[in-house]
Order: structure tokens, then C-alpha cells, then sequence
């Protein structure tokens, strides 16, 4: 079969990255994956793609990995993602998401990748956020490890892009949600509610639950990757709806759909994470084409249709 170029989706297992490995084998790429099934499953992985079990602060198991595979363009989805622990142990962060980048994008470099797209966070990098929504050039300065490490990974790429004449396309995410999202951290907050409601669990609402989040779908997400195939050059979008919601709607929103009639439990505000946090996704809109299709309700619906199915199994 004809296929339209060999690519590798770092992280391919976990939620965000399993999604867009569909879509890539769907749109006739040839899809080698790299994880380490830290925090992804096996269950996400297409049988169609290949994968590589592998760390990517492995530097010697990564080449034989992109010497077999040859991928023209890397998706970088795999990564430390768990702001709480990068708060707690920062130097492990840095050691998958700041040194574990770098050996890829050495080995990038090496095996004459053309283009990198990068999973970076528009939740973490900029902050505090001084203006509503946050657009491309709002001021970054990170509250978390995890931020900072994001952040460093964006500059090394404008770095690999000018030295090494690298294609990239830093995406930064919005809180990403759908089916696959792994309730057991504590990141994903759509997938822990819903996880802990399905399952007549209380749920706990952190701080006053006036924080605010950018909510996007994973589908949204992995047509913004779709779309970023197009570009040369180094580009940074953010992704997400321009829409902020409070963690008590994303309560009340779950709780319709589960059919949930108890009452949240309190827990302390956390640290490393803003008040408040929205995108300007305008610039993609308007270079890329990409806007959001699916509404938050629609969203959480599908979500929790999904999550009842594979509980129900
Ligand atoms: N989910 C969100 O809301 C969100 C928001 C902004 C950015 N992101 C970024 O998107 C990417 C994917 O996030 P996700 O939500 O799908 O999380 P996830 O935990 O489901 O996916 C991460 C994947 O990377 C793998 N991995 C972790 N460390 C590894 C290592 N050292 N070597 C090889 N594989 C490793 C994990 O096993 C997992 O499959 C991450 O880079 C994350 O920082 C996510």
C-alpha cells in the first residue's frame, strides 16, 4: 500500500498521543510509536502502527529506533505531565521533559528529521495570565517545573530551527479532555471526576473551584496537529476555545451527565497552579484554518459515554 510518509508519534500509548496515532493511520501514514507505558496503555495502541517500547532519555534504544523507522516528522507527545509532581521532584521533570527532549531532538538531528510538532502547554507556560484570553505573546513566566521545562523545550526549538535548519511547530494545549484521558493522575480533571463519579466515588473540588481552565477536545486537538503538517519553518499556536470555565461547571457539567446527586469534597488550593487560565487561539484560526468544533457539552458527553463503556467492560 501506497503510504503518505513515515512518521513517529513520541508518547503514541498515552491519551492525547493514541488519538492522533488513529488519525495519522487514517490519513495513510506509515506510524512508528515510542513509549515507556509510564502513565500510557497498551490497550491505546493501534495494531496498525509500530511500537517501540522504549524511554526517551534512552538515548542508545532511541536511534536504533529512528535509524529502523526513518520518520520524515516526530509528533513529541511523551513527557513528565503531572504538574503536582513536577512540583514535588522538579529534577525528574527536567529529566524526561528538558533531557529526554533533548536526546530525541539530537537523534532528530542525526537521523535528518525534517520537522518536529511539539505537545507544549498554554496552560503552564505563561503563568499568571495578565490579560483574557492569552494570546502567543502574552509574557511567560511558568508557576511550575513542568512549565519551565515546556518553556525550555520551545526555545531549544527555535534553536534546532535556526542551527540545525529543524521544521517545528510548538502547539500549546489548552486542558485537553476525551475518552483514553488516565484518571489515576491527578491531571486530567474531566476524566477524574468522571471516573470517581461513575464509580459512587466522591469527587474532590480543590481550593474554591473558581479556577478557570480553557477546555478543549481531544478530536479538536488532533486536527490542530492535522493541520500543523502544513507548515515550514518555526511556528508557535495556541490551542484551545477561548472559553473559560470554572472547575465547579466542569463539576456540575459532569455530574448531569453521570447522573451524580452527592456533594463534592474540599481539598487544599495546589501549588504550581494559576487562578486563572484562556486562550487566544485566533492566530491558528487564521494562518492554519483550525478552529474548535465540539462544544464543551458535547464534549463531556462523549467523554462519559466512553468512560461508562470501558468501566462497564
Ligand atoms: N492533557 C492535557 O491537558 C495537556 C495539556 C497541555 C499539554 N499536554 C501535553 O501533551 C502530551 C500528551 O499528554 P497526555 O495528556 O496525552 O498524557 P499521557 O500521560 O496520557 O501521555 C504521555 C505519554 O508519554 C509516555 N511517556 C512518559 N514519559 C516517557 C518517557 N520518559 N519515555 C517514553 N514515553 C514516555 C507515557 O507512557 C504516556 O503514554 C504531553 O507532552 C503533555 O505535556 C497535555
Amino acid at each position: 500500500m501506497t503510504k503518505n510518509g513515515r512518521v513517529l508519534v513520541t508518547g503514541g500509548a498515552g491519551f492525547i498521543g493514541s488519538h492522533l496515532v488513529d488519525q495519522l493511520l487514517t490519513a495513510g501514514y506509515e506510524v512508528g510509536v515510542v513509549d515507556n507505558l509510564s502513565t500510557g496503555n497498551r490497550a491505546n495502541l493501534n495494531p496498525a502502527g509500530s511500537f517501540h517500547h522504549c524511554d526517551i532519555t534512552d538515548r542508545p534504544a532511541l536511534e536504533r529506533v529512528l535509524r529502523e523507522h526513518r520518520p520524515e516528522i516526530v509528533f513529541h507527545h511523551a513527557a513528565q505531565m503531572n504538574v503536582r509532581k513536577s512540583v514535588s521532584d522538579p529534577s525528574y521533570d527536567a529529566s524526561v521533559n528538558i533531557l529526554g527532549f533533548l536526546q530525541l531532538m539530537e537523534c532528530c538531528v542525526t537521523a535528518g528529521v525534517r520537522k518536529v510538532l511539539f505537545a507544549s502547554t498554554g496552560g503552564a507556560v505563561y503563568g499568571e495570565q495578565q490579560t483574557f484570553p492569552a494570546d502567543e505573546n502574552h509574557r511567560t513566566f511558568p508557576l511550575s517545573p513542568y512549565g519551565v521545562a515546556k518553556l525550555a523545550a520551545e526555545k531549544y526549538l527555535y534553536y534546532y530551527h535556526k542551527v540545525h535548519g529543524l521544521n517545528s511547530v510548538v502547539l500549546r494545549y489548552a486542558n485537553v479532555y476525551g475518552p483514553r484521558q488516565n484518571a489515576e493522575g491527578e491531571a486530567g480533571v474531566v476524566a477524574v471526576f468522571g471516573n470517581r463519579m461513575l464509580q459512587s466515588q466522591q469527587p474532590v473540588i480543590n481550593g474554591d473551584g473558581g479556577q478557570t481552565r480553557d477546555f478543549v477536545y481531544v478530536d479538536d486537538v488532533v486536527r490542530a496537529n492535522m493541520a500543523a503538517l502544513r507548515t515550514e519553518g518555526f511556528h508557535t499556536y495556541n490551542v484551545g476555545t477561548g472559553i473559560e470555565t470554572t472547575i465547579v461547571s466542569v463539576y456540575e457539567a459532569v455530574s448531569r451527565e453521570v447522573g451524580w446527586q452527592g456533594t463534592p469534597g474540599k481539598g487544599p488550593e495546589q501549588k504550581g497552579e494559576q487562578r486563572r487560565s484562556v486562550l487566544d487561539c485566533e492566530k491558528i484560526g487564521r494562518e492554519l484554518g483550525w478552529s474548535p468544533t465540539v462544544s464543551f457539552q458535547e464534549g463531556i458527553r462523549a467523554t462519559v459515554r466512553s468512560f461508562r463503556e470501558e468501566l462497564n467492560h
